[in-house]
C-alpha cells in the first residue's frame, strides 16, 4: 500500500495527539485522583432538616486524620460557614443544595463540584498546607451569587 508523504505526516500527528491526550487524562485520573464529582445518592431537598446526615450539617471526625464535612449549599451561602481542621487531614465532603444549582469549588485543589438539589455530591481532599481556603460558588445562582462563599481553616 502506498501512502503519500503528507498522509503519513497526518497519521503520525493524529495518532500522536491521541496518545498525548489519553496520557494526560490517564495521569490526571490515576496519579492525581481526578474524577467526575457526580454521585448517585439522592435526598429530598425540601426535607433536609429531617434527612440525615443533612439534619446536622457540620464537621465530624471519623478517625485520627479523616473528617467528614456535611454541607448544605443555599442562596447565598453554605451551612456551616466555616470548618477548621488540622493540617494533614483528609476531609470527605458531602454536599447538597436546598434550593437551586450551586457549586462547591475550592480553588487550587481538585475539589470542584456542581451542587444540584436532590443529589448528594461527594469529593475528598487532603489539606497538607496550613492556611485559609476559600470555598466559592461558580454556578450563577441569583442576585447574591458573588457573595456565596465559606472558609476552611487548616491549622497546625
Ligand atoms: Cu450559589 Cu452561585
Amino acid at each position: 500500500m502506498h501512502l503519500h508523504r503528507y498522509e503519513k505526516y497526518w497519521l503520525i500527528f493524529g495518532v500522536g495527539t491521541l496518545v498525548v491526550f489519553l496520557s494526560v487524562i490517564g495521569f490526571s485520573a490515576f496519579a492525581m485522583g481526578h474524577h467526575p464529582p457526580s454521585h448517585m445518592a439522592t435526598v429530598n431537598p425540601e426535607n433536609l432538616s429531617e434527612s440525615p446526615p443533612f439534619d446536622e450539617p457540620g464537621l465530624k471526625q471519623i478517625d485520627e486524620n479523616t473528617y467528614e464535612a456535611t454541607i448544605i449549599a443555599m442562596t447565598f451561602g453554605y451551612e456551616p460557614n466555616t470548618i477548621t481542621v488540622p493540617a494533614g487531614s483528609t476531609v470527605k465532603f458531602q454536599v447538597t443544595s436546598q434550593d437551586v444549582v450551586h457549586s462547591f469549588t475550592i480553588p487550587t485543589t481538585n475539589v470542584n463540584m456542581m451542587i444540584t438539589p436532590g443529589h448528594i455530591n461527594q469529593s475528598e481532599y487532603t489539606f497538607d498546607k496550613t492556611g485559609s481556603y476559600l470555598v466559592l460558588c461558580n454556578e450563577y445562582c441569583g442576585i447574591g451569587h458573588q457573595n456565596m462563599q465559606m472558609t476552611i481553616e487548616v491549622i497546625e
